[in-house]
């Protein structure tokens, strides 16, 4: 339609190449209601005569016909849109184009998609944040150890080790929250393609109707910058990065050689032909689907670093990376389940009390740390690593792993204090979820009014 009255028609296949209509389902919902959002603009303004209302009628249907519009060979479900409103509203829907460019009506769809995507995914953090304080309490006299270098070092418990989990959950889930509200959050509509149009368009009130926080006032910036995806998708990754590694923790401690958890039926499948097998399956894939979440990432910023300014139709390419919060809001999903239902199994090794011993040969003898640490080194080598052997020759007796674990201070294994750190945590996660649950109202409620008021204007 676009191209017909200058270029004329285009060979079908290099159409589909560059046209994005496969791949934009994900957006229809959020580019029908910045179209509508437009269009009720025009016309409440009267920039539009008014008996275009019935193009509005339109819009609200074709929020129900997603896949006829999506079918057909057209550049982009823009495209696509005009011309089914032009067929079913007639040339009244040819004012839905005054004003408004695809560049800031994709803009402000992946925003209000990735608003969407990122809502969700707070919520499962939540939820996983949940269960890893359940859980925590659940454990709280569970010793394990914990391991440098994959080698055992130091002795903990297992609420410790899930408030460490909890931790990365919500100093990630700040920072998203943070990204969410001072950069995904504000609206590009009323850009235009670059420098908006001579149309006297209230931007801050475009941005109400789509129930945004505000307005990204830079019409260069709101057009052809992605950076609010960058950001988003960098603390995204960041996040599954500690949630691999944390997969990766479960997927070894529940290895038949170290023990110390059994992971839930659910969680794991058998093999074809091995049947003492319990591969821990979930797991595995959380462990993958964060790779795929850094190539999301890698894709979209090795799309857009070479571009110049201003919107270039790669970034149509970079859209679909956005799915990546998706694919995070699943993996943390799963997470949740299996920390609801894991099963640590306690366990005390010996030889991670080395180091308190050597502190109690410091505070004993009155020797350096330096001198402690090389008795006790040559005491274990002579006694073939038996640490309470090593103790006996140098005339000391082992710490109990009760003592050991309660000398410690705030941030580590003394259970009093962890019991603390426990409902605190779970007053500051309430203050989120009451956060969020208020920011979505606000966002659904703007939805439905923007709704409500198409509806009346098409009845008038
Ligand atoms: N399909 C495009 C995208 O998703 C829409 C914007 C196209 N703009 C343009 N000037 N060709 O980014």
């Amino acid at each position: 339609m676009y191209r017909k009255s200058s270029l004329g028609d285009q060979p079908e296949w290099l159409t589909s190449f560059t046209s994005s209509l496969d791949k934009d389902e994900p957006l229809f919902r959020a580019v029908i209601l910045t179209a509508l959002a437009h269009f009720y603009h025009l016309w409440e303004k009267e920039l539009i005569p008014r008996d275009s209302n019935s193009v509005m009628a339109w819009l609200l249907k074709a929020l129900d016909e997603e896949s006829e519009i999506l079918s057909g060979n057209y550049e982009d479900v823009h495209e696509a849109l005009e011309e089914w409103l032009l067929k079913n509203a007639g040339k009244n829907a040819g004012w839905l184009a005054y004003g408004k460019s695809r560049n800031d009506q994709v803009a402000t769809a992946l925003r209000l998609t990735l608003r969407w995507k990122i809502i969700r995914l707070l919520w499962e953090i939540n939820m996983l944040r949940s269960s890893l304080l359940e859980t925590a309490e659940k454990n709280l006299d569970v010793d394990i150890p914990l391991f440098t270098h994959l080698r055992p070092a130091q002795p903990s418990t297992v609420a410790h080790y899930l408030l460490y989990i909890e931790d990365e959950c919500s100093h990630h889930w700040r920072m998203i929250w943070d990204i969410l509200k001072e950069m995904v959050d504000l609206s590009p509509l009323g850009s235009g393609p670059i420098v908006g149009s001579s149309l006297p368009l209230d931007r801050k009130r475009l941005a109400d109707l789509l129930g945004f926080a505000g307005v990204e006032v830079n019409t260069l910036l709101a057009t052809g910058s992605r950076s609010f995806a960058i950001l988003s998708l960098s603390s995204v990754t960041s996040l599954m990065v500690s949630m691999s590694r944390v997969a990766e923790d479960l997927i070894i401690w529940s290895t038949p050689q170290f023990k110390l958890v059994e992971i839930p039926n659910d969680h794991v499948s058998t093999s074809s032909i091995m049947p003492q097998k319990r591969n821990p399956v979930t797991l595995e894939i959380v462990r993958a689907k964060s790779a795929e979440i850094i190539g999301s990432l890698t894709s979209l910023m090795a799309i857009i670093k070479g571009l110049p300014s201003g919107y270039n139709l790669d970034l149509q390419e970079a859209n679909e990376s956005m799915s990546a919060v998706d694919e995070a809001s699943d993996s943390i999903r799963v997470l949740a389940d299996l920390f609801k239902r894991v099963r640590f199994i306690g366990l005390d090794i010996p030889s991670t009390l080395a180091q308190d011993l050597a502190e109690k040969l410091v505070k004993e003898r009155s020797i350096t740390y330096r001198e402690a640490h090389s008795m006790l080194a040559s005491a274990l080598k002579e006694s073939e690593w038996d640490i309470e052997r090593a103790a006996k020759s140098l005339g000391l007796e082992l710490p109990s792993f009760e003592e050991v674990l309660r000398s410690r201070e705030r941030g580590g294994s003394n259970l009093d204090i962890l019991r603390r750190e426990i409902s605190s945590r779970k007053k500051f996660l309430q203050d989120d979820i009451e956060k969020l649950t208020e920011y979505e109202r606000e966002k659904k409620e703007a939805e439905e009014n923007l709704l409500r008021l198409a509806r009346e204007s098409v009845e008038e």
